[in-house]
């Protein structure tokens, strides 16, 4: 019997967590995926170039929702997902599943579409939970996993959590992180590239910035005084950032590009996954508030200061290499001077972090 998939992506980190899935259901000749772009992220930049580097098909189906107030971003991709499922596969027959990644908004919105017409969701990194209901991506988070009959988590934390939730054990599966599978696939081509020497940067002489989250770029103050640090910083390594445009916006809206001149920061736009990779992987250090770069620089053994007061992925401050420095520039600034004098912890790679989780749940959905 055929099994049709709805396979969802609609913003950036949804799409290295996507790839290797669809090339782990190729082995089954029985499972149709069908990939839907919800058009969250539209960019070339933010969405178009990894489809090439990534080797990912097209997406059959776009839904063009584009950016937004939460609740019409949400609304969108609902009401337009509805449609795409009522209409089912291309060729015909019915949706039999689908799946979804990550913690975006249009990874909830797609999900709440699909449970509401009978379809059953499996969610890919299930389980993870900051326990703060501030962020954005934690509501989605709950919400996505609270009707997901189908919970593929990436480390052991998440068990815990959706086992405190009730949910029943037959639903859950610790199959690692399939955002690992990508960069342990891609990381000689990454590495290969001549990023570095475009920048004229040099192995193990620089830094990362990466800062998009709403609780650190949307006040002036909280901006101001984090991208202070990073120039003092700057002095004694030169810092390169590539920019979101969220982040953009508010540096240019608050009139702090000027906070910048002068030091070692590299402002870039938001660069392709490979380029991102060569640079992240060859970097002394990673400054984020980023819930991916976490991961990836704790695989990478590369120490990582995460702008954030919590994480919901715990087992890269337990065990990997990130460490939580908040908003606070102080703490920031403290940690930066432990890195660069060499005294800062090493890490070790979290268990199933291995290059096959993608295998793992492609046999758990083809089954
Ligand atoms: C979204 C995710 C976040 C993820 C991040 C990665 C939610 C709630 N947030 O945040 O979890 O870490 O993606 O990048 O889903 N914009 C563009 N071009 C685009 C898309 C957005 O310029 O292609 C600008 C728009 O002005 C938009 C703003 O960026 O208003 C924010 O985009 P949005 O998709 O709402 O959230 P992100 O901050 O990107």
């Amino acid at each position: 019997m055929l099994k049709h998939l709805a396979c969802v992506v609609g913003a950036r980190p949804n799409f290295m967590k996507m790839a290797p899935l669809l090339r782990a259901l190729a082995a089954y000749a029985h499972v149709r995926p069908v990939l839907i772009h919800t058009g969250q992220h539209y960019d070339e930049n933010l969405s178009d170039v990894f489809f090439d580097e990534l080797g990912m098909k097209r997406p059959e189906v776009c839904l063009e929702v584009g950016s937004g107030k939460h609740g019409a971003q949400t609304a969108r991709v609902l009401e337009r997902m509805e449609e795409v499922l009522e209409q089912g596969p291309p060729g015909g027959g019915r949706y039999d599943r689908l799946v979804v990644v990550g913690d975006v908004n249009s990874t909830m919105a797609a999900a709440l579409a699909a449970v509401k017409l009978g379809v059953p969701v499996a969610h890919v990194e299930a389980g993870l939970r900051s326990f703060d209901r501030t962020m954005p991506e934690e509501i989605n988070r709950i919400v996505t996993d609270s009707i997901a009959d189908m919970l593929f988590v990436s480390e052991p934390q998440g068990m815990e959590n959706l086992r405190r939730e009730g949910h029943a054990e037959e639903h859950l599966h610790l199959v690692g992180n399939v955002m690992i599978d990508t960069l342990l696939w891609l990381l000689p081509k990454a590495k290969a590239r001549d990023t570095l020497a475009r920048h004229g940067l040099r192995p193990a002489q620089y830094g990362v910035v990466t800062l998009h989250r709403p609780a650190n770029v949307d006040c002036p103050q909280t901006l101001g005084r984090l991208l202070d640090v990073l120039h003092e910083a700057s002095r004694q390594l030169r810092l390169v950032f590539p920019v979101h445009p969220r982040t953009r916006q508010r540096i240019e809206r608050f009139g702090l590009s000027e906070r910048l001149n002068g030091g070692g920061v590299l402002l870039l736009p938001p660069l392709g996954y490979l380029d991102f990779l060569a640079l992240t992987s060859q970097a002394h250090l990673i400054v984020t508030d980023s819930g991916g770069l976490q991961e990836e620089s704790t695989v990478l053994g590369i120490p990582c200061l995460t702008a954030r007061p919590n994480t919901e992925r715990p087992v890269t401050v337990e065990q990997g290499t990130s460490t939580l420095v908040g908003s606070d520039p102080e703490q920031l600034r403290v940690q930066l001077e432990a890195i660069l004098a060499g005294r800062y912890k090493s890490g070790t790679c979290p268990a199933l972090w291995d290059g096959q989780a993608a295998g793992r749940i492609a046999r758990v959905l083809a089954g």
